[in-house]
């Protein structure tokens, strides 16, 4: 039987919300949310095929579309009085509401970025001024068609939180959450402020030595990888090395890049929900990170991202991940997104990794488990 916390949570994930094309929360700190529009306009991918069968780059270099959907972003402190519903609303009426951010596509400290080629391009903005935990309201607008979508929800974390975001890694894309690293330090004074990117890492300011050993993974993973007659022999009826690569990828990512949880009791999902998967973690260095100064808790990774390597890739590779009720709850958010039966992984009830604000594991990908 499924423990009532878990089918709680499935009630909730069954209520109709954020389908498909809804704006997606990145994460936050105490002043700052990385969002995202809904999806458009996914790039053209050609399969394939043997013998010219060529595995996704480490650092893959997608062309933005030249005429991309226009989408203007509007995020406002929730309250009894601000709308809970799309439908019960315009663009006229969230430009009303008391205390909106409103941010347009040509913002400044907003990006088109491809998290999942399959999804689609989505229009990221890094939003500032925020209030530390205050629960936010996200919708976005696509400018042509006035088309309202939404609602999600974030929470900003308290004034000590330690952590800092990173986003925008064309080899990770699905890290766009707060990790513990020190925040970047300012080399010019005079850009002090200016922009919020600088209170964020992206590819171009994330030193390289927290990501050689990832990248060198990445790479010689590909290579292994490439040993195996990719779309001549058939390992899997379901599976392609492309999707070997993608879930190894996330997995190596979600470990590589810790993610920093929301510890306020405020911010706890109230019972019946289960507790979200958190690891107190003390000021030691994390991988290849320098050390961060304070304490902080680790909202662990959910064990789909590792049990997904185990089922899209060839045998050969042999990779396996701890066993659910034995070691697995040490470093991996269990029973969130499969059911919670141990040793029962790939069947069960689809669940959540975060929906309402709330994170319950770092599912670091946007796969349908
Ligand atoms: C594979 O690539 C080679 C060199 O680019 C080309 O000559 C060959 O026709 C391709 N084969 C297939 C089946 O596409
Ligand atoms: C988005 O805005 C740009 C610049 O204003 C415009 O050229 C483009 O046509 C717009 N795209 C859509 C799909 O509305
Ligand atoms: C919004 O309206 C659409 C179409 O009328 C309907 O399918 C959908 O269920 C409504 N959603 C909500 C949350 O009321
Ligand atoms: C964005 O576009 C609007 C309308 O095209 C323009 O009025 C505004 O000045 C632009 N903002 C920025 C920051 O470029
Ligand atoms: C932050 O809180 C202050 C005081 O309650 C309020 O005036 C302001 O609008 C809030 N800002 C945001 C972005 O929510
Ligand atoms: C990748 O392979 C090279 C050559 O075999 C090896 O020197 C390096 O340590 C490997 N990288 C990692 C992260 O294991
Ligand atoms: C913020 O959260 C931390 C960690 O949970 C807690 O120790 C601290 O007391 C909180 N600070 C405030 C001002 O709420
Ligand atoms: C972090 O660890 C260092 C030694 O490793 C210690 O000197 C420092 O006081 C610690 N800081 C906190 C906030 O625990
Ligand atoms: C934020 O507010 C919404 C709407 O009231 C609520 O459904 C959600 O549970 C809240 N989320 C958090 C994390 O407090």
């Amino acid at each position: 039987m499924f423990p009532t916390s878990l089918l709680a949570l499935l009630a909730i994930l069954l209520q109709p919300s954020s389908a498909q094309d809804a704006p997606a929360v990145g994460d936050t700190t105490q002043s700052l949310a990385l969002v995202f529009s809904p999806p458009f306009l996914p790039p053209e991918v050609t399969p394939q095929t043997y013998p010219n069968y060529t595995l996704p780059p480490v650092q893959p270099s997608w062309q933005p579309p030249a005429d991309s959907y226009n989408y203007t972003l509007f995020v406002f402190p929730t309250t009894e009085d601000t709308p809970t519903s799309a439908n019960d609303t315009s663009s006229q009426g969230l430009r009303a509401v008391n205390g909106v951010v409103q941010l347009a596509s040509n913002a400044t400290d907003s990006s088109l970025v491809l998290r999942d080629p399959i999804e689609g391009w989505r229009r990221q903005w890094l939003v500032g001024g925020l209030n530390a935990s205050t629960n936010y309201t996200v919708f976005t607008v696509e400018d042509r068609s006035q088309v309202v979508t939404g609602p999600v929800y974030l929470l900003t974390k308290n004034v000590s939180f330690p952590c800092t975001l990173v986003h925008s890694l064309p080899y990770c894309p699905f890290v766009s959450y707060a990790v513990p690293i020190p925040p970047p330090s300012q080399t010019d004074p005079s850009q002090l402020g200016t922009s919020l990117t600088q209170q964020t890492y992206a590819a171009d300011d994330l030193p390289g030595e927290y990501t050689a050993i990832l990248l060198s993974s990445l790479g010689n993973f590909s290579i292994t990888l490439s040993s195996f007659a990719c779309g001549r022999d058939v390992y899997s009826p379901l599976k392609t090395c492309e999707d070997c690569y993608d879930a190894y990828r996330d997995w190596a990512c979600a470990i590589s890049f810790p993610r920093c949880a929301n510890t306020d009791v405020s911010a706890l999902p109230r019972a019946p929900l289960p507790a979200p998967a958190l690891m107190p973690r003390t000021n030691m260095s994390r991988n290849t990170f320098p050390p961060l100064d304070q304490t902080y808790t680790e909202l662990l990774p959910c064990i789909e991202t590792c049990t997904m390597v185990d089922r899209s890739c060839p045998y050969f590779l042999q990779f396996g991940c701890p066993l659910p009720g034995v070691t697995a709850e040490f470093s991996y958010g269990v029973g969130f997104i499969d059911d919670a039966v141990h040793g029962r992984q790939g069947k069960g009830v689809p669940g959540a990794a975060e929906e309402y604000g709330y994170a319950w594991c770092n599912a670091g990908s946007s796969y349908d488990y």
